[in-house]
């Protein structure tokens, strides 16, 4: 880690600000907009708003950077269900990150209890309050997911939200999404804007079912994957990643020719 990083606001197209890596060599963000981002490839696909109508709910934030994700995750679930009582655990290697969107105020637009519930969780790692449980754990999420596991966290969303597979390989390989896998809970759904077929592969090699999400400022979509047995007569039946989100047949076909 280049412990001398510092973190200059980029504005991106939708007013929002994100940060360049220089150690990855690569924007935190879509340059089209950083907000819309969490609320589009991260927060709708998981279904939040509608999985918010349960009285609680488990989030896995990884790779948490600046908190973006897990700030629209909260709106969109308290504006839904002010009652639904939120444990999120975030997953992130450099403190420094959403140290420096607090102090750069980068969440001036989001609503007073983000701004303080973002400011304890980059400071002071933990958070709790009468309807939240969040904390961050700093280090190498191939460590911190062992934790996790051990714990029998079981969320109901997952984003994964690393650096692109180019930059940051070891997030992306099968052996993590199991144990990402593993901490998602029967009804869950895991996020991620990458649609690469490696990806899926791991996805698939996992034993989850993916599914592409809309394309937002880019011709690619993302992806989102459950758990295959999320069978008949449960709850979630008619939400089924084949109802919510298709493959195309090309998407199909470029998954499962990867896979042989
Ligand atoms: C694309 S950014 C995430 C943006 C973030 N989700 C947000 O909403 O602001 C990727 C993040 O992954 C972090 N990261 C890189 N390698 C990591 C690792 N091995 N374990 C945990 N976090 C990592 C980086 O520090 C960076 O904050």
């Amino acid at each position: 880690m280049l412990d001398s990083e510092t973190f200059v606001p980029q504005a991106t197209a939708d007013g929002s600000f994100t940060f360049f890596s220089k150690e990855f060599g690569e924007s935190f963000h879509s340059h089209y907009g950083a907000r819309q981002e969490s609320f589009l490839k991260f927060v709708v696909p998981t279904q939040l708003a509608r999985q918010a109508n349960r009285p609680s709910l488990r989030l896995l934030d990884v790779c948490y950077g600046l908190g973006y994700n897990t700030a629209a995750a909260l709106q969109t679930i308290w504006t839904v269900n002010p009652n639904c009582y939120v444990e999120v655990i975030g997953l992130e290697l450099n403190a420094a990150v959403p140290q420096a969107a607090i102090a750069h105020n980068l969440f001036d637009e989001w609503s007073c209890e983000s701004i303080q519930i973002l400011t304890q969780l980059a400071f002071d790692r933990e958070v709790q309050t009468d309807r939240l449980t969040a904390k961050l754990f700093i280090g190498d999420a191939r460590n911190s997911i062992q934790l996790l596991r051990h714990s029998r966290f079981q969320a109901h969303g997952i984003f994964l939200d690393p650096f692109s597979p180019p930059q940051c390989p070891p997030l992306w390989t099968v052996e993590f999404i199991q144990q990402l896998s593993l901490c998602l809970h029967e009804y869950g759904f895991l996020a991620t804007y990458s649609c690469a077929a490696a990806v899926r592969t791991a996805l698939l090699a996992a034993g989850l079912q993916i599914g592409s999400t809309p394309p937002v400022g880019r011709r690619t979509p993302s992806t989102v994957a459950a758990h295959i047995t999320r069978g008949v007569g449960n709850e979630c039946t008619t939400f089924s990643l084949h109802n919510s989100f298709t493959l195309s047949e090309t998407e199909k076909q470029h998954s499962v020719s990867i896979f042989r």
